[in-house]
C-alpha cells in the first residue's frame, strides 16, 4: 500500500520504518528541512545523523531505504498526492493551560485538504498523534471544506514506549482503531494484518471518540500506577520495609499491573502531557472537581517525587552541599533512549547545583540532549561537568546518585568505585543494586527509594 506519514518525529519515523519493513511504500514528510536531510544523510550512509536513539531502528531504516520502500521529503504535496493512506504523526505539545496544542494537526489537515481539492482519488487520513477527543470529527470538517473526492478520517493512536519502540511497533499488544467507515476499517485491517498471526484478533475497533479517549486512559492508568508505586515506596522506606519484597507479592496479582518500579517519578514526552490534557478535557466537559482533582494530584505527586532524593542528601551531608562532589549516573528519562524530556535529571542536577555541590554526570546516550535542555533553563552550570565515561564521573566524588536504570550501571565494579570515590556512598533512585550484596559484600552506605538505609 502507498502510505505517507506527516511528521518526521519519533512516532512517524518508527511507524514509517516499520510499515516499510512490512512491504508498504512509505513517504515520511516534514516541513523541517534539517530533519529530512539528516534522515536522508543517515540512510544514504553519509552521516551518523539519526536524531533518535532506538534499538534496532537504524537497520530497519537503512534496509527499507535501500529497497526503495522508504523516502523522506519536504514535498508534502507530492507525498500526499501519491498516498492512499496518510498518517498524522505531528506533535501535540501542551499549551499554557496544559491542553493539547493541535495547531500542527490542523495545519496538516489543511495541507492534505488543499491537495485533495485538485485530486478526487479516495484517501484515508489516520491520526496517530495523541489528540483530544473530537479531533477526528473536526479534521473531517476541515478536509471536507476542500476535498472533491471521497475520504475518511480514522483514529489510530500510537502506543510506542521509547527504548523498545521497534518491538512495540512490530509486535503490538493490540491496535486501536476508531472509525465509523467500513472502507477505512477494511484498509486498516489489511495494513495491520502482517502484524498478527492469521485469525488472531489484534485490532480493537471502536468509534473515533472512543479511540481518542482510549489513548488518554491507557497513559493515565500507567501514570497513576507509577504515582502509587512511588507513594508506597516512600512509605515503605519510612517504616523500614523493603518495596522490592512487597512488589513481588503485588506483581503476582495480575490485576495490579506492571508499573511497580519506584524511582523519581515518570518522565518522557507523554504521561505528564496526556494527564494534563485529560484534566483540561474534564474541566471543559463539566466534570466534577473530585474527578479532575485526581489527575491534578497525579501530576503534583510526580513533580514532588523528582525531588525525593533531597531529604536523603540532607540526612547525609546536611543542609548545604558546599564542598561536596557528587557523581550522577543517568540523564535520560529512562534507559535505552537519548530523550531527556521531563527527565528526573533536569530536577536533580539543578537541585544539587543550587545546594552548592560540584556535579560530575554521565549518560551513555543523552549527554548532548541534556546539555541542550538544561542550557535553556535558568541554572548556573559553572559546577557541572559531563563525563564521557561512567567511572570518570565518580573521580573524587563524595557520593554517587544513580537516577536512570541503564544496564551498564547495574553491576558496577565496586573496587573501581572504592578507588575513585572520596566517600563510599550510593543513592539509588531506581532500585538497581542488589540490596543483599550492598549489605553483605560491600562497605558502601546505600540509600535507595523504597528500601531501608544501609548506613556505614
Ligand atoms: C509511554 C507509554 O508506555 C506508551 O504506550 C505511550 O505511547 C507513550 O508513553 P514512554 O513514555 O516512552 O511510553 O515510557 P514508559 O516505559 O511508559 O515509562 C514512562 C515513565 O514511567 C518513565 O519515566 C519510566 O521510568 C517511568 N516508570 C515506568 C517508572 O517509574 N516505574 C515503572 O514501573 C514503569
Amino acid at each position: 500500500m502507498k502510505l505517507a506519514f506527516a511528521g518526521a518525529g519519533f512516532v512517524g519515523i518508527v511507524y514509517g520504518a516499520m510499515m516499510a519493513k512490512k512491504g508498504n511504500s512509505v513517504t515520511i514528510y516534514d516541513i523541517d528541512e534539517n530533519k529530512i536531510s539528516a534522515l536522508n544523510d543517515f540512510c544514504e550512509g553519509k552521516k551518523n545523523s539519526l536524531p533518535i536513539h532506538e534499538e534496532g531502528l537504524p537497520t530497519i531504516l537503512e534496509q527499507a531505504y535501500k529497497e526503495g520502500l522508504l523516502r523522506f521529503t519536504t514535498d508534502s504535496k507530492q507525498a500526499i498526492s501519491d498516498a492512499e493512506v496518510i498518517f498524522l504523526t505531528v506533535g501535540t505539545p501542551s499549551d499554557a493551560q496544559g491542553r493539547a496544542d493541535v495547531r500542527y494537526v490542523n495545519a496538516a489537515a489543511h495541507t492534505i485538504g488543499k491537495v485533495m481539492k485538485e485530486d478526487a482519488k479516495y484517501k484515508l487520513i489516520v491520526t496517530k498523534s495523541t489528540v483530544p477527543v473530537g479531533t477526528a470529527k473536526r479534521l473531517e470538517e476541515i478536509i471536507g471544506t476542500y476535498a472533491v473526492g471521497k475520504f475518511d478520517v480514522a483514529s489510530n493512536p500510537e502506543t510506542l514506549a521509547e527504548g523498545k519502540a521497534v518491538k512495540d511497533a512490530e509486535e503490538p499488544q493490540r491496535i486501536i482503531v476508531g472509525t465509523e467507515s467500513e472502507r477505512a476499517r477494511r484498509i486498516l485491517s489489511d495494513l495491520y494484518a502482517p502484524f498478527f498471526f492469521p485469525g488472531e484478533k489484534g485490532i480493537c475497533f471502536m468509534s473515533p471518540e472512543s479511540a481518542e479517549l482510549t489513548k488518554y486512559a491507557c497513559n493515565t492508568y500507567l501514570a497513576s500506577q507509577v504515582v502509587l508505586t512511588n507513594m508506597f515506596a516512600n512509605l515503605a522506606k519510612r517504616y523500614g520495609a523493603n518495596w522490592r519484597e512487597i512488589l513481588e507479592a503485588i506483581g503476582a496479582d495480575p490485576r495490579i499491573g506492571k508499573f511497580v518500579h519506584p524511582g523519581l517519578g515518570f518522565g518522557g514526552s507523554c504521561f505528564k502531557k496526556d494527564v494534563s490534557a485529560l484534566c483540561q478535557m474534564m474541566k471543559d466537559t463539566g466534570a466534577v472537581r473530585e474527578d479532575y482533582e485526581v489527575l491534578e494530584r497525579i501530576i503534583a505527586q510526580n513533580e514532588a517525587q523528582k525531588h525525593a532524593l533531597n531529604p536523603l542528601l540532607k540526612q547525609v551531608y546536611g543542609e548545604s552541599l558546599d564542598g561536596q562532589t557528587l557523581a550522577v549516573w543517568g540523564l535520560a528519562f529512562k534507559k535505552d533512549t537519548n530523550d531527556v524530556r521531563d527527565a528526573a535529571s533536569l530536577r536533580v542536577i539543578p537541585d544539587l547545583l543550587q545546594m552548592g555541590a560540584h556535579v560530575r554526570a554521565h549518560d551513555p546516550k543523552a549527554a548532548k540532549e541534556f546539555l541542550k535542555e538544561i542550557g535553556a533553563m535558568d541554572v548556573d552550570m559553572a559546577n557541572l561537568e559531563i563525563c564521557k565515561e561512567k567511572y570518570a564521573a565518580t573521580e573524587g566524588a563524595d557520593g554517587l546518585l544513580i537516577i536512570t536504570e541503564w544496564i551498564t550501571y547495574r553491576q558496577p565494579d565496586f573496587a573501581e568505585l572504592r578507588e575513585k570515590m572520596r566517600r563510599r556512598i550510593i543513592f539509588d533512585a531506581k532500585d538497581l543494586m542488589n540490596y543483599q550484596k550492598m549489605q553483605e559484600e560491600t562497605d558502601f552506605s546505600y540509600y535507595a527509594i523504597g528500601r531501608p538505609d544501609i548506613v556505614r
